[in-house]
């Protein structure tokens, strides 16, 4: 009988992961006694400082329940419904919302381009802005970059500068989704400022789920301007949560110790052990540079097959049919050498040690 792995570890999603302590510690603070709804409670005021203080920046904050609102918000809060999103091919305001940033928007088309590593590139602006001018094709407003990116890459300060330099030429705002911006952080190396506000990013949607909160994700304008009637756009769609404190307190939590920062860089390093074990196990193709945290992989059919028999669950519509391996604060070191003893045995190689 090949070994199982326990039915409640996996390398599916970080999404499988629970609450980090940090997170949990807050939601139980933020439990006790009563406190103003929709946001008016001190735990609201003390993220939205926390986020400003991180970024260096007095920008404007707002917390949704999840990426795809988000993301759908912000671009529509960028955007008029004439106007259009570019953005990579593999992003997912294009891919995986379900036409949420069109519907939120009212009409805004979201327009793709092809590039390395799930990057957007300044040609593909370029190219997407000047292929047409006329009245009929939808106008360029904003480019959404994500970081890190649907691959599990990372764009670096210069990279974002380029993309910025464009988008400037073309009057262009930057959206970033950053559902794994603290992977990001953590792969670079370099302050949350570098690469948003003084690379160009006027709206960041930082993901707090995937970093190991149970929802909340926070919307960062560094272009107050552009948040205006943001919060009755937040109200509208169902994103004004009654009990904010909840969505809240888990960032004070997360930000407060620096636990935002210490379980992207320990998902990263569980990512690349597995990049290590994996490489080179017979059959087993690695795509895509390992910078966050995830592994993408191309297997054969039959590989596939027997590890999903062996109960491993991971996606392959993301990355063009590889099987992606994610990483996340909880990630152990028995996970990922469990993973890589099982895909060597059923190649029929072994696993780096
Ligand atoms: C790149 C990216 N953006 C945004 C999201 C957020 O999506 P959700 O609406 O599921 O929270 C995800 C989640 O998988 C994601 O991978």
């Amino acid at each position: 009988m090949p070994p199982v792995p326990p039915w409640n570890r996996q390398l599916a999603s970080d999404n499988y992961a629970g609450l980090c302590p940090e997170a949990l510690a807050a939601l139980q603070e933020a439990n006790l006694g009563h406190a103003p709804g929709y946001g008016d409670d001190r735990f609201t005021a003390e993220a939205a400082d926390a986020l400003r203080a991180l970024f260096e920046a007095d920008c404007d904050v707002y917390f949704a329940f999840n990426g795809t609102a988000a993301n759908s918000l912000a671009l529509a809060a960028m955007t008029q419904s004439y106007h259009s999103v570019l953005c990579h091919e593999t992003a997912h305001v294009e891919t995986d919302e379900c036409g949420a940033p069109e519907f939120f928007s009212n009409g805004t088309k979201v327009l793709t381009m092809p590039g390395p590593d799930g990057k957007v590139t300044p040609e593909g602006i370029r190219h997407l802005v000047e292929r047409r001018s006329d009245i009929h094709y939808p106008k360029p407003r904003v480019v959404s970059v994500t970081q890190a990116t649907e691959l599990g890459t990372v764009y670096g300060p210069d990279e974002l500068k380029a993309i910025w330099a464009r988008a400037k030429s073309h009057h262009l705002r930057i959206h970033m989704d950053g559902a794994r911006f603290a992977n990001a952080v953590a792969s670079l190396g370099c302050s949350p400022k570098e690469i948003t506000w003084q690379a160009g990013v006027d709206v960041l949607c930082f993901g707090g789920t995937k970093n190991g909160m149970a929802v909340g994700e926070a919307v960062v304008f560094f272009d107050r301007e552009l948040a205006r009637e943001f919060d009755y756009r937040c109200k509208q769609a169902g994103q004004l949560s009654s009990k904010m404190r909840f969505l809240a307190a888990p960032w004070v939590g997360m930000l407060e110790g620096g636990a935002w920062l210490r379980h992207a860089r320990h998902a990263n390093a569980m990512a690349e052990l597995l990049h290590g074990l994996v490489a080179g196990i017979p059959g087993v193709e690695l795509r895509y540079p390992r910078q966050a945290n995830s592994i993408f992989l191309g297997l054969a059919p039959a590989v596939r097959d027997a590890l999903h028999a062996r109960g491993w669950h991971f996606y392959d519509f993301i990355g063009w049919g590889g099987a992606r391996l994610m990483c996340s604060w909880d990630t152990t070191e028995t996970d990922v050498r469990a993973f890589a003893r099982d895909l060597a045995e059923v190649s029929g190689g072994a696993a780096a040690s």
